[in-house]
């Protein structure tokens, strides 16, 4: 009788959530204080503490941050507000959900973020903030940042993928007016679901937090439009033991991508994510680029993703369409062709396993799995 050998899968998401995140949560249960309380006032500052944040406000989600926060900046109806059409949904919605009007501008073919040079070159009289993500966990570049501001644009950091970062030293959600984190259950610092608007402004911060609890100023007085945004203890006591955990989450995932960059550089048609000197990826995904006129074989992205699947091997496609190509945006007018560079990128992008549980047999049959799907040569 012979046996099938079933390879282990290499999955694309595996948090690093041990005995002291458990611990954390039944330590919370037993007080019987399990909405926002304490847990949340104590992850507050730690967070801003770890960050180098003076305000920190936790939300249940990174969408309700950057609600939160174009709500604080006084963004509302006869507004445009930059942003990418290569991102999430929640890059652009927030725009919507204040009633205003979401101005998309390419993307940087390299580091795949609305740059904010782009940004500008895109910005109509009606363009009163930018929402710039740090796509994949790579900050968006310095440069045109003045000049949006001296053009009465507000810079709002989308930082959900990119807890850690930095570039030229300063830290990711320190490189606008304001910015916003999501914990969500697959990103690199996680509570299951949540987020944190973090800003250098006492007056954003303080807007923030009363959108995030209903408009009140005292209890049961209600100032203005708020809704129910707020954080639990028990994912805020999650979340302070995460943060422990961040630079070795880091440091595992930067590590992942070295082993990939390396190997890459020697597979014809596969580009590996790009960074720029001075900036620190954290690798929320190792996204690369797959060129089926530069393959050995010819193979473009769906032929290599299938392959990969095949061998037992996760992977991820971030965004396969970008976001002007859905319905929910076809009110704004825009049409297929209008951002080329957006549009490749969907078509080309592969992102692979990079998560901190992955060991290096693992990675080595990711490569090996990306060889043969793309008839590269074995060299050296
Ligand atoms: C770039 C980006 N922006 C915003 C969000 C929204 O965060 P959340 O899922 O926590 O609402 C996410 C997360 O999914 C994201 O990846």
């Amino acid at each position: 009788m012979s046996t099938i050998e079933v390879a282990p899968t290499v999955s694309l998401v595996d948090p690093l959530i041990g005995e002291e995140e458990i611990a954390a949560v039944e330590r919370v249960m037993r007080t019987g204080q399990l909405a926002q309380g304490p847990e949340v006032a104590a992850f507050e500052s730690e967070f801003a503490d770890v960050t180098g944040i003076t305000h920190a406000v936790a939300m249940n989600s990174g969408t309700a941050a950057l609600h939160a926060g174009l709500a604080a900046l006084g963004i509302g109806p006869g507004d445009d507000v930059l942003t990418s059409p290569f991102t999430f949904a929640a890059g652009a919605t927030p725009i919507l959900m204040q009633g205003a009007r979401p101005r998309l501008a390419d993307i940087d073919p390299r580091t795949f973020n609305l740059e904010p040079e782009s940004a500008l070159a895109a910005a109509g009289s009606r363009v009163r903030a930018a929402i710039l993500v740090d796509l994949f966990g790579l900050p968006f570049a310095s440069a045109g940042v003045d000049t949006l501001r001296a053009r009465g644009i507000a810079v709002f950091e989308d930082a959900a993928q990119a807890i850690g970062a930095s570039r030229a030293g300063e830290r990711a959600g320190t490189l606008a007016d304001a910015a916003a984190f999501s914990f969500y259950a697959t990103k690199n610092v996680t509570t299951g679901e949540g987020g944190m608007f973090v800003t250098g402004d006492a007056k954003l911060a303080e807007a923030a937090r009363r959108f995030r609890h209903h408009g009140q100023g005292a209890q049961y007085e209600y100032l203005t439009l708020g809704y129910n945004y707020r954080m639990t203890d028990l994912a805020a006591a999650i979340g302070r033991v995460q943060m422990t955990r961040l630079n070795e989450i880091t440091r595992k995932r930067r590590a992942n991508a070295a082993f990939y960059d390396a190997e890459l550089a020697s597979i014809p048609g596969l580009t590996p994510p790009f960074v720029p000197p001075g900036s620190m990826h954290v690798y929320h995904q190792y996204s690369i680029l797959i060129d089926p006129e530069h393959t050995a074989n010819g193979a473009g992205r769906d032929a290599v993703r299938a392959a990969l699947t095949a061998a037992g091997i996760a992977s991820g496609i971030y965004y396969p369409k970008p976001l002007h190509l859905h319905p929910l945006f076809a009110p704004l007018g825009y049409g297929p062709g209008d951002f080329p560079v957006a549009e490749r990128v969907s078509r080309q992008i592969l992102a692979l396993p990079i998560h901190p549980r992955l060991e290096r047999m693992q990675l080595e049959r990711v490569v090996h799995a990306l060889r043969a799907a793309s008839g590269a040569k074995r060299v050296g």
